[in-house]
């Protein structure tokens, strides 16, 4: 039988236990990921009691709460605490969604979290987002026009030319969909993933972009693209209910087309 050694200090310890004094009727349990860079200790799971009628209703209220009145160490991103800036995103009750909009309730039992897999981890819930940033600006997400900036004339739309766009503009770069892309997990240095793909599928049916070839011909690769085989952990991935994996598929048709 073929044997497996992990790195030592890859394995997930049991961590610190942090329980109520006493029982409350709204108690919630919550396991919550650490891992910090400046210790050489292995990285570990925290166990933490709440109760619930001291704190929101949120995952993030959660983690708000365990930061100010339990373990002022933990470490996260948010900021919008709203859905819109993408910041909160990690990996909860096993699945890619944002901390601010995930309600607690809605899990059973121990709240489970831990950050977006398969992503270079910075500390405790906060991936690094740098490789994934650089491919999102690899795909030159603004308008490129030859119309002179000082112009003071609109480049209009129609109705049915702005609508081309929907489910795409409303991206907020959390990377929930990157994250759940099996793809994206053993390629992420080559394939471009949906987050950006649906962007530069965003400026690609832009009517008043005129890039649109380059742009096809950037990603006719069969790393940066042709890497999606369609799996679709993406688009049940995308907390705001897009569909990068059409996205994807679209830009595959566009490029046949052109060809
Ligand atoms: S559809 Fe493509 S991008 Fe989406 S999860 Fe599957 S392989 Fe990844
Ligand atoms: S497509 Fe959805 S999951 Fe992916 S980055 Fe945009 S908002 Fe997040
Ligand atoms: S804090 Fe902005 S999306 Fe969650």
């Amino acid at each position: 039988m073929v044997a497996f050694n992990l790195p030592k200090n890859s394995k997930v310890l049991k961590g610190n236990r942090f329980k109520l004094s006493r029982d409350v009727p709204n108690k919630r349990a919550l396991e919550i990921y650490r891992y910090d860079p400046d210790s050489s200790n292995n990285p570990r799971v925290d166990y933490f009691e709440i109760n619930m009628h001291e704190c929101g209703p949120m995952v993030l209220d959660a983690l708000i709460y365990i930061k100010s009145q339990i373990d002022s160490s933990l470490t996260f991103r948010r900021s919008c605490r709203e859905g819109v800036c993408g910041s909160c995103s990690m990996n909860i009750d096993g699945t890619n969604t944002l901390a601010c909009i995930k309600h607690i309730k809605d899990v059973k039992g121990v709240v489970k979290i831990y950050p977006l897999p398969h992503m270079k981890i910075i500390k405790d819930l906060v991936p690094d987002l740098s490789d994934a940033y650089k491919q999102y600006a690899s795909v030159k997400p603004w308008l490129q026009s030859t119309m002179p900036s000082k112009s003071e004339k609109e480049q209009l739309q129609s109705p049915e030319e702005r609508k081309e766009i929907d489910g795409a503009y409303e991206c907020i770069l959390c990377f929930c969909c990157s994250a759940s892309c099996p793809s994206y997990w053993w390629n992420g240095d080559k394939y471009l993933g949906p987050a950006a793909l649906l962007q530069a599928y965003r400026w690609i049916s832009d009517s008043r972009d005129e890039s649109s070839k380059s742009r096809l011909e950037f990603l006719k690769d069969s790393f940066k693209l042709y890497r999606c085989h369609t799996i679709m952990n993406c688009t049940n991935a995308c907390p705001k209910g897009l569909n990068p994996a059409q996205a994807i598929s679209r830009i595959k048709s566009s490029i046949a087309n052109i060809e």
